[in-house]
C-alpha cells in the first residue's frame, strides 16, 4: 500500500477502513467469503497489464506466450478438478457466465425454467420483466412448495406442460440438496437441455458433502469467489454428457464468451483462480467445506431451538433463511440491527412473501466466511444467542414505541428502532472480541 498511500491517500484511507471493518464484524452473507491469501497476491500482479483476447494459442494480440501458459495450466486444473472434458475460464463473474450459455445454446424467445427469485434462484435464471434472462427469452418459473421444497413431480408436470429447451438447476438460498438426477430424467422426457448453476455450493461439491451434477448436466457454471475462496470470475463447463449431445458445445460457449459477450480476460483472475483451484484439490479444503455444513447445520439447529422458523426448517449447505414473520419483524429492520450489532448478512424473500423484494420478511444468513476464520459448533451456539437476543431487543423496543411492522418500510422508522435499543452495542463489543480471538487467517 506504499504508493497507494502517497498518490491517493483518500482511497488508501478507504480501503483500510474496509478492512478493519472485515475483521472486526462477522461474515455471515452466504456468498462471501475471505479470497485466500495466495488469491488476493496473485491478483494484484503485473497480469493486469495484459491484453489477450481469444484463446491460448489463437490471441487477437501479440506477447501472450505466458498468459497461454497460465490460462491452459487454469484450465487444466479445472477439468481434473471436476473431471469435465471442457472449461472455459474467461467469464468476467456469474451473471455473464449464465449468459454466454443461454446466448451459445438457444434462440431468442426461446423457453427457459429456473427456480423462481423467492424460492431461492438467482436473478439471471428468468426473473421476468426486470432481467435479461426474463425479457429476452420466454421465462416459466418453478417455486418451491409450502414446506419450502422442490417438489419433483409438481415440477415435472410444469415441465411436460411447457416443454421448455433449457432447464436451470441452482440455488442462491435453498438451504437443501438437489437432486440432480431427477432434475435430468425431468429433462430428458421433453430433451431439454439441463444447466446446473452450483455457484453457492461449488466448494461443498469438490468436499463431498453436496451432490455433484456433472454425471447429470449438459453444462455446468460456478462463480469462483464464493466457498472456492477464489477470485471474483466464474467457469463454464461442459460434461461428458453435453459433448455427447452436442460435439460443438464447447466451441459455441468460446464463441458466446468471445466475440459474443466479452473482450480480453482478466488475466490476473485467472492466474489467481489457477490458484484457488490448487489450493481447492487439499485436503485442508474437504475439511474446511465439511465445517462449513457442520457450522451451518449446528446454528440451524440452535435458532429453531429459539422459535425461529428456517425454510424448510433447516438446512444440508452452508446457508439459511429465516422467516420473521412469526416475530413481526421487517427483513430489513432485523438486517440492520443485526448490522449495527456485528453480524453482517442480507434481507432476504421468503417462500410466498406477501412483501417485495426491497422490504422482504426474512433474511438470509451463511457460514463459508466464519468458517474461513476458524469458527467451530461452539462458536455458532454463541452466535444463534446474538442473533436471538439482537431480534428480541429490536421486538421489545418496537412495542415499547408502538411501532407496528408496516411503519418499519420507512428507514428513518427503522433508524429509531436501532437508535433506541441499547443492547446493539453490547453485542458489538462482544462480536467484536469473538473476532479478534479469529482472525482471518492462511487456511492452507
Ligand atoms: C446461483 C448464482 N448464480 C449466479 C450468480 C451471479 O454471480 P455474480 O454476482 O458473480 O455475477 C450468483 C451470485 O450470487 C448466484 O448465487
Amino acid at each position: 500500500m506504499k504508493n497507494l498511500k502517497k498518490i491517493d491517500p483518500e482511497i488508501a484511507e478507504l480501503i483500510k477502513a474496509e478492512e478493519k471493518r472485515q475483521k472486526e464484524t462477522l461474515m455471515l452473507i452466504p456468498s462471501e467469503n475471505y479470497a485466500s491469501f495466495a488469491v488476493m497476491e496473485a491478483l494484484g500482479t503485473v497480469l493486469t497489464n495484459k491484453y489477450s483476447e481469444g484463446y491460448a494459442n489463437a490471441r487477437y494480440y501479440q506477447g501472450n506466450k505466458i498468459i497461454d501458459q497460465i490460462e491452459m495450466l487454469c484450465i487444466k486444473r479445472a477439468k481434473k478438478l471436476f473431471g469435465v472434458p471442457f472449461v472455459n475460464v474467461q467469464p468476467y463473474s456469474g451473471s455473464p457466465a449464465n449468459t454466454a450459455v443461454y446466448f451459445a445454446l438457444l434462440e431468442p424467445k426461446d423457453k427457459i425454467m429456473g427456480l423462481s427469485l423467492a424460492s431461492g434462484g438467482h436473478l439471471t435464471h428468468g426473473v421476468p420483466k426486470v432481467t435479461f434472462s426474463g425479457k429476452y427469452f420466454t421465462s416459466v418459473q418453478y417455486e418451491v412448495d409450502k414446506n419450502g421444497l422442490i417438489n419433483y413431480d409438481s415440477l415435472e408436470k410444469l415441465v411436460l406442460k411447457e416443454k421448455p429447451k433449457l432447464i436451470i438447476a441452482g440455488t442462491t438460498h435453498y438451504p437443501r440438496k438437489l437432486d440432480f438426477k431427477r432434475f435430468a430424467e425431468i429433462a430428458d422426457k421433453v430433451d431439454a437441455l439441463l444447466m446446473a448453476d452450483v455457484s453457492h455450493v461449488i466448494g461443498l461439491i469438490i468436499a463431498g458433502v453436496y451432490p455433484n451434477p456433472i454425471p447429470y448436466a449438459h453444462v455446468v457454471t460456478t462463480t469462483t469467489h464464493k466457498t472456492l475462496r477464489g477470485p471474483r470470475g466464474a467457469i463454464i463447463m461442459v460434461t461428458a454428457k453435453g459433448l455427447k449431445r452436442d460435439p460443438l458445445m464447447g466451441e459455441k460457449i468460446n464463441k458466446a464468451i468471445i466475440p459474443g459477450l466479452q473482450g480480453g480476460p482478466h488475466n490476473h483472475v485467472t492466474a489467481a483462480l489457477a490458484v484457488a483451484l490448487k489450493e481447492a484439490s487439499k485436503q485442508s479444503f474437504v475439511l474446511y467445506n465439511r465445517q462449513i455444513v457442520k457450522n451451518a447445520q449446528v446454528l440451524a439447529t440452535e435458532l429453531i431451538k429459539k422459535d425461529y422458523e428456517l425454510m424448510s426448517n433447516g438446512t444440508d449447505t452452508h446457508v439459511m433463511v429465516i422467516d420473521l414473520r412469526k416475530q413481526q419483524i421487517l427483513g430489513n429492520t432485523a438486517a440492520e440491527a443485526l448490522e449495527e450489532a456485528g453480524m453482517v448478512l442480507n434481507k432476504n424473500k421468503v417462500p410466498f412473501d406477501p412483501n417485495p423484494p426491497f422490504y422482504p420478511s426474512g433474511i438470509r444468513l451463511g457460514t463459508p466466511g466464519i468458517t474461513s476464520r476458524g469458527m467451530k459448533e461452539k462458536e455458532m451456539k454463541q452466535l444463534a444467542r446474538w442473533i436471538d437476543e439482537t431480534l428480541r431487543s429490536v421486538q421489545e423496543t418496537k412495542n415499547r414505541l408502538r411501532i407496528t411492522i408496516d411503519l418499519e418500510r420507512k428507514r428513518s422508522v427503522r433508524e429509531k428502532i436501532i437508535k433506541s435499543t441499547e443492547s446493539l452495542k453490547n453485542i458489538n463489543r462482544k462480536v467484536v472480541e469473538l473476532c479478534r480471538k479469529f482472525p482471518v487467517k492462511k487456511l492452507y
